[in-house]
């Protein structure tokens, strides 16, 4: 962990885990981002990475990191080149990710990367001498969805102090994992809701509790709403249970409904990752207390900022 003054030299770097960044540092991206907002709605026009390209290898599903990066770049002026499928690709004959990396260094000025297994995004980056930046490595980290979770709850509610419930799949949801430990630097107050079979892991628990945050765990929704800010709700991951008949114990065990939200707090804010499957009713999207979709915007100005920062177009 660095010192907490302590904001790094973006230029050339990798960007793997949130475990890697300062509070100092992180405030400097979310400060950053909201200068680039404008030109993530199109009120303003910028060249700031013309004549850069960022390779795009995206090795499971993706709608909201990936067009989100191309968004990003685009908007910036800059170029996008995509590996399109795995399967029209190289990948199909046995080219390992190491010679893919190395390869595509030759084609880009920085890369992003989805892939199902944890630990390839860093193994990805060991190969390179372009930064890296990780759309998600399995169940491992996601750390450019946990900084714009955060610029979502900075724009729409507080950082400091925050008093947040996490609810849904919190043992395989990794948006979740890092979305803790960057919580922690802010001294928030955390709740997590999930069936027992979906708990968070207990080391993360008690990394949590040995940086002096309270953690409290239950089983009801209900009771967690009451006196919170934030209500962050994931999807069950079915697509990383090695067990279908343990899916289907825990696949409808969550659902927020207006009628549940009688219990909230007038200013609650609700976020998820998406997508969603069943775990928001659609009715409450109608209500003031949705926030997923701005959301989901918010991806771009932070994927614009980390994208100028770490090519070198601005410090
Ligand atoms: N939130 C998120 O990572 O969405 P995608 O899987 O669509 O990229």
């Amino acid at each position: 962990m660095y010192p907490s003054i302590y904001i790094m030299a973006f230029e050339d770097m990798h960007i793997i885990s949130m475990k890697d960044f300062s509070r100092d540092t992180i405030d400097h991206i979310l400060a950053t981002a909201e200068e680039l907002e404008p030109i993530a709605r199109g009120k303003r026009t910028s060249d700031l990475l013309a004549g850069k390209i960022l390779a795009v290898l995206f090795f499971e599903p993706s709608t909201r990191t990936r067009m989100s990066f191309e968004a990003a770049m685009t908007r910036l002026g800059g170029s996008v080149l995509n590996l399109g499928s795995v399967e029209a690709s190289s990948i199909t004959k046995g080219e390992t990710l190491a010679d893919t990396i190395r390869v595509v260094n030759g084609y880009a000025n920085a890369i992003v990367i989805r892939h199902p297994k944890e630990g390839s995004a860093k193994l990805a980056s060991e190969f390179s001498s372009i930064p890296v930046l990780n759309a998600g490595d399995g169940a491992g980290h996601h750390p450019t969805q946990t900084l714009l979770d955060l610029y979502t709850i900075r724009r729409e509610s507080h950082l400091d102090g925050l008093r947040i419930a996490l609810a849904g799949d919190l043992k395989y949801g990794r948006t979740v994992h890092s979305l803790c430990y960057a919580l922690s630097l802010y001294g928030a107050h955390i709740t997590l809701v999930s069936p027992k079979e979906l708990r968070m892991p207990n080391a993360i628990i008690k990394d949590l509790e040995d940086r002096g945050i309270e953690v409290k765990q239950t089983e009801s929704i209900g009771e967690a709403i009451k006196d919170v800010d934030v209500l962050y709700v994931t999807r069950i991951q079915k697509e990383r249970f090695p067990d279908h008949a343990e899916y289907q114990r825990v696949a409808n065990s969550l659902q927020i409904t207006p009628e549940l939200l009688v219990q909230a707090q007038p200013g609650l804010k609700i976020m998820h990752p998406l997508p969603r499957t069943n775990e928001i009713d659609q009715r409450v999207d109608l209500t003031h207390h949705a926030c997923y979709f701005e959301q989901a915007f918010y991806g771009v100005p932070v994927r614009m900022a980390l994208l100028a920062l770490v090519m070198g177009a601005i410090e």
